[in-house]
C-alpha cells in the first residue's frame, strides 16, 4: 500500500485538475455536498451505515456487486422506509470488461390481479387500496434481483454478504436522528397494521435518535435466505409467511406466484450525449427511454451559452422533458407484455422531430391538471452507485414504492412489504401518487411488471466510467438525473455543485413547473410566465441521489446533501468537510 502521505499528494494533484478543492470556498452557500475521494473503491448510499458496510466488503478484497449485494441487504434492515426485502428495484452493472447487465427485480402483478381490481362497481378509483394494505402489494423482486446479482458477478460467498445485515437486525443498530424522524410518519398507521410497532418503543412511543432498532424477526428471515438464497425467500417457511400474510388481510399473493418470481436480465438502453455514452434503464422502467429522449432533444440546443437557470435553458429543458414525459404515460410498460417503440423514442432522428416544435412559447399540456405530485418525503425509494479499483460499477435503485410501501409488515418475517401496484395505470388517465398518467401499455395484468421511473445510470466517457448515478423521487427521478448529467457536461459544474445546486421538474401533467426552494428568481418566474409557463415553488426537496464521477483514475462519490446518506471510500481522502 502506498504510505498515507504520498498516497494523499498523489490523490490531491488530479484533485485540483478537478477543481475540487477550491470547492470549500466556491460551493454554494445553502448546500454543500461533501466529496470523498478514492482510488480503491467508492460506495455512496443514502445511509451511513449501509455505506460502511459496502467499503468493509470492498475494502476486504470484494467487489463491487459483493458490495451492491450487501448494501442491499443492509438497508433493508437500517434504511426501512425503502431498503427492502419485500420490494423491487432494478440494479445496472457495467463491469471492467466493458459489458454492461441491467438485471430487473421489479415488483409483478400477482397472478389474481385484474385490470379493474382498484376500480368500484361505478368504475371509481377506490381510494388508498393500490396504496395501502394487502392488496397494494406486488410480488417482490429483491432477493431474487440481489441473487442473480451474486449468482452472474459476485465473487464473495453469499452468506458473507447477507451477514453484516443479519448482525445489525439481531444485535440492533442506533437509530440515527433521520431514521427516528422517519419512522415517526408511521405512527397513524399502527393502530392499523399493529406489526408496525417493531419500529416503536416497547410502549409504543416512537423510537428515538440514540435508541436501540433489534429485529429478531428480520434477522431469522435473512438468515435463511443467507442458507438456501432465494430459495429461502420464495420457497419454504419465508413464502408461508407471506402467503399467511395475505390471507389474513385479503392480499393476493400465491405461492404460485413467489415460486414463479424470477429476475430478468436485460439489455440497458443505451444513447450518446455530447459524445458521452449513457447506459441506462430500459423497460419496464421509463427511465433510461425519458432520460435519453430528453438528452437527445437537448442535445440541439447550447444549453452551456445559455447557462446554468439561464430563461432559455429553463424553458428548453422543460420543454423536453415534457414531450418525455407524454410519450411516457402513451407507449411504456412492461416489455414482456407490450410492444415498447424503443427503437423510435431513442432515434436522434425523433429528437429531432420533437425538437423542431420547440418554440419561443411553451406549449401547454392537452390534457387537464388532475392533481399533481403529493408532497414527496426524501426517503421513499433510494439508490447506491458503487465502484471498485478494478472499474467495476453498480448503479442500484430501490423501492418498496411510498415510504414504507404498504405498511403492511409480514407476521413472523419481519419484513415490510411495497405497494407498488399503484405504479400502474389503475384507470386511464388518472393520475397515480407521483401525478403520473397512463393507459393501455400500463394497464393491470396478471404477471406484469408496473411501469417505473427508476433510472439507474451509468455514463462513459470513451470507454471509461464517467459517472455512476441515480436518485429516488417518483416522476422526478428521471428529471433528477438529467439535471445532473447536463450539470456535469454542459455546465461544468464540480461535483459537490453538479449534485447539490437546485433543481427543477415538469412531467408534462400537471402542466407546470416545480422548483426548489429558491431556484427561481422572482426575476426568472416572471420571464418564464410570459412565455406561458406555470411555476410553482415545491414544498419539499427533489431527490436524494448518490453520484460518483470518476475522473483522472479517482473515483469520488457525493451523497446528495438534501438526504442523510454518505460516500465511503476504500483508504478515502475528504475533500470538503
Ligand atoms: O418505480 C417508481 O417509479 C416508483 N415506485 C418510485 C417511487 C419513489 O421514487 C418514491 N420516492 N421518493
Amino acid at each position: 500500500m502506498i504510505p498515507f502521505r504520498s498516497h494523499l499528494r498523489f490523490l490531491l494533484l488530479p484533485l485540483l485538475a478537478l477543481g475540487i478543492t477550491s470547492l470549500g470556498a466556491g460551493a454554494a452557500a445553502v448546500h454543500r455536498a461533501p466529496v470523498v475521494c478514492s482510488q480503491s473503491g467508492m460506495v455512496v448510499t443514502a445511509c451511513p451505515i449501509a455505506s460502511s458496510v459496502g467499503r468493509e466488503i470492498l475494502g476486504g478484497g470484494g467487489n463491487a456487486i459483493d458490495a451492491a449485494v450487501a448494501v442491499g441487504f443492509t438497508l433493508a434492515v437500517t434504511f426501512p422506509a425503502a431498503g427492502n426485502i419485500g420490494g423491487g428495484g432494478f440494479m445496472l452493472i457495467r463491469l471492467e470488461s466493458g459489458e454492461a447487465v441491467f438485471i430487473d427485480f421489479r415488483e409483478k402483478a400477482p397472478i389474481a390481479a385484474s385490470r379493474d381490481m382498484y376500480l368500484d362497481e361505478n368504475g371509481d378509483v377506490i381510494p388508498d387500496r393500490s396504496l395501502s394494505g394487502h392488496q397494494a402489494v406486488g410480488v417482490p423482486g429483491s432477493v431474487a434481483g440481489l441473487y442473480r446479482a451474486f449468482q452472474l458477478h459476485g465473487s464473495m460467498p453469499w452468506p458473507d454478504l447477507i451477514a453484516p445485515a443479519i448482525s445489525l437486525a439481531k444485535d440492533g443498530f442506533g437509530v440515527s436522528a433521520n431514521l427516528s424522524q422517519s419512522l415517526k410518519r408511521l405512527v397513524p398507521y399502527m393502530a392499523r397494521y399493529p406489526a408496525l410497532k417493531k419500529f416503536a418503543r416497547s410502549d409504543e412511543r416512537p423510537l428515538e435518535e440514540g435508541d436501540v432498532l433489534k429485529q429478531p424477526h428480520l434477522a431469522r428471515t435473512l438468515q435463511t435466505i443467507a442458507d438456501k438464497g432465494a430459495n429461502g425467500f420464495y420457497r419454504g417457511e419465508v413464502a408461508d409467511l407471506i402467503v399467511e400474510e395475505m390471507e389474513r388481510g385479503g392480499g393476493l399473493i400465491t405461492k404460485e406466484d413467489l415460486s414463479q418470481y424470477d429476475a430478468v436480465v436485460r439489455e440497458p438502453v443505451m444513447g450518446l450525449y455530447r459524445g458521452y455514452t449513457i447506459l441506462s434503464a430500459p423497460p419496464p422502467s421509463a427511465g433510461g427511454t425519458v432520460l435519453l429522449e430528453i438528452l437527445n432533444i437537448l442535445e440541439g440546443f447550447p444549453l452551456g451559452e445559455f447557462g446554468y437557470l439561464s430563461e432559455d435553458a429553463v424553458h428548453t429543458v422543460v420543454e423536453a422533458e415534457k414531450r418525455a414525459y407524454s410519450d411516457r404515460a402513451q407507449y411504456l410498460g412492461d416489455p414482456d407484455f407490450i410492444n415498447n417503440p424503443l427503437s423510435t423514442l431513442l432515434s436522434k432522428n425523433y429528437a429531432g422531430y420533437l425538437r423542431s416544435s420547440i418554440k419561443w412559447e411553451a406549449v401547454s399540456a392537452d390534457r387537464l391538471d388532475r392533481g399533481g405530485i403529493t408532497a414527496y418525503e426524501g426517503d421513499e425509494t433510494t439508490h447506491y452507485s458503487i465502484m471498485d479499483s478494478r472499474g467495476n460499477a453498480v448503479s442500484t435503485t430501490t423501492t418498496l414504492n411510498s415510504g414504507y410501501g404498504s405498511k403492511v409488515v409480514v407476521g413472523g418475517g419481519g419484513f415490510l412489504l411495497n405497494n407498488e401496484m399503484d405504479d400502474f395505470s389503475i384507470k386511464p388517465g388518472i393520475p397515480n401518487l407521483y401525478g403520473l398518467t397512463g393507459g393501455e401499455a400500463n394497464a393491470v395484468a396478471p404477471g406484469k411488471r408496473m411501469l417505473s421511473s427508476m433510472t439507474p445510470t451509468v455514463v462513459l466517457d470513451g470507454g471509461d466510467v464517467f459517472l455512476v448515478l441515480g436518485t429516488p423521487g417518483g416522476s422526478t427521478i428521471i428529471t433528477t438525473v438529467a439535471q445532473i448529467i447536463i450539470n456535469f457536461i454542459d455546465f461544468g459544474m464540480p461535483a459537490s455543485k453538479a449534485v447539490s445546486t437546485p433543481r427543477f421538474h415538469n412531467q408534462w401533467v400537471p402542466d407546470r413547473i416545480d422548483f426548489e426552494k429558491d431556484a427561481f428568481s422572482g426575476d426568472l418566474i416572471q420571464r418564464l410566465e410570459r412565455r406561458g409557463h406555470r411555476c410553482r415553488e415545491r414544498p419539499t426537496m427533489i431527490g436524494d441521489a448518490q453520484v460518483i464521477l470518476v475522473q483522472d483514475s479517482l473515483m469520488c462519490g457525493v451523497s446528495d446533501p438534501r438526504g442523510g446518506g454518505k460516500a465511503e471510500g476504500v483508504r478515502a481522502v475528504h475533500v470538503l468537510k
